[in-house]
């Protein structure tokens, strides 16, 4: 099977950090056909548009898509997120934001006396409405009464679908979910929340579940991680707690995310949980591990099983090894210095 892949490097670090995880998918499936789109801040500054109008329709005959990170210093940063993040999870519909949170093998973690086998955690985080919302506005603005309001939309199939896949993925793996609330603050969009949530979890009696405050869930992840599983949370909260257990586990370099349209009837988007980094942008020192692990959920969602596990066993392998490691965990090697050695090590085992 050949596929057809889109790679938007983007802005920063996206562009080294791609670079190494097309070398390493390369190393492991031969075939691949990528095509590069420029879409970025600095293609933004040319003409005006982060991407071209027809952007989603481009990307549409592809069977999936590599994402760097967008956003620079001199474009604000809602303009690379409604110009080109925002709109392309909605037109693909990637309702599902996917991230896995391990301790990996050799990385330091603020938590330091636990192991791999104590913290291995999958957000699922709805990825389509909740509380990025376009509904608000600034009213009476310059006078004394000025206000601002920004609403939340929580629509009936689309927390469903979103808890759904959470108690579905809880079943491939350790049978329990925490779902994210905060019913005490926000007293009607997360009672709705909580109540879908109770609903969907009536038909999945083998899934152990918890309900927590989104902010007690944020010191759980931290204190007790080895009790959690699956956490399904909305799109501001998966956000959030996301940030949050990827620092606990070593840093922003390490942590892959997926964008996930489970119908597959449009392709998925996959990328790196940081952003563009530009306080080390153009040093060669980004840690390309995130982004590669981003490429072997990319060929796992492709059904490419053993070249995505190949990948992923030989991100282990050279993390644990401990001889070729970036700055972000202690070490002098270069970005492409780690890919390399995760691309020899992964060609070998596949
Ligand atoms: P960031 O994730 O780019 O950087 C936060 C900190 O983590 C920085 O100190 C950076 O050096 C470090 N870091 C991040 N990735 C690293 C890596 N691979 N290796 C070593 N160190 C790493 O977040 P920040 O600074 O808030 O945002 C910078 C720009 O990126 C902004 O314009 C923001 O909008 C954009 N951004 C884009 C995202 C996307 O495209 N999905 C996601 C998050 C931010
Ligand atoms: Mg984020």
């Amino acid at each position: 099977m050949t596929y057809r892949i889109a790679t938007i490097p983007g802005d920063g670090i996206g562009v080294d950090v791609t670079a190494e995880a097309v070398k390493v998918i390369d190393a492991v499936l031969p075939g691949v056909s990528w095509t590069e789109f420029d879409w970025s801040c600095e293609q933004y500054l040319r003409t005006g548009a982060m991407m071209p109008e027809d952007g989603p329709q481009l990307l549409s005959r592809f069977d999936a898509i590599l994402l760097g990170a967008v956003g620079f210093p001199g474009v604000p940063d809602h303009i690379s997120l409604w110009g080109l993040l925002i709109p392309l999870r909605r037109a693909f519909g990637q309702y599902v934001n996917l991230r896995p949170v391990r301790l990996l093998p050799g990385t330091e973690s603020a938590l330091r006396d636990r192991t791999a086998a104590d913290l291995d955690i999958l957000i699922v985080r709805e990825n389509s409405e909740g509380e990025y919302s376009e509904i608000g506005g600034i009213h009476n603005p310059g006078r004394p009464e000025e206000f601002v309001l920004q609403e939340s939309v929580f629509t009936r199939a689309g927390c469903e679908r979103i808890v759904r896949y959470a108690f579905e993925r809880a079943r491939e793996r350790g049978r329990k979910v925490c779902s994210a609330t905060k019913s005490n603050g926000l007293i009607h969009s997360m009672p709705y929340w909580d109540s879908v949530f109770e609903r969907i979890a009536a038909e999945y009696p083998d899934v152990r579940t918890r309900q927590m405050h989104v902010d007690a869930l944020a010191a759980e992840i931290v204190l007790h991680p080895d009790r959690l599983d699956v956490i399904v949370g909305s799109n501001l909260f998966g956000d959030i707690l996301s940030d949050l257990a990827a620092a606990v586990t070593g840093g922003l370099g390490l942590a892959p995310s997926g964008n996930i349209n489970p119908n597959r009837d449009a392709p998925s988007m996959f990328e790196a949980v940081h952003g563009s980094a530009p306080d080390i942008a153009g040093q060669g020192v980004a840690n390309p591990v995130a982004q590669i692990l981003a490429g072997s959920m990319m060929l796992d969602h492709l059904g490419e099983r053993a070249a995505a596990a190949a990948i992923d066993r030989a991100v282990c392998e050279v993390l644990a090894d401990n001889s070729i490691r970036t700055p972000d965990l202690g070490g002098t090697s270069t970005t492409t210095e780690l890919g390399n050695a995760i691309t020899k090590r992964a060609a070998d085992l596949v």
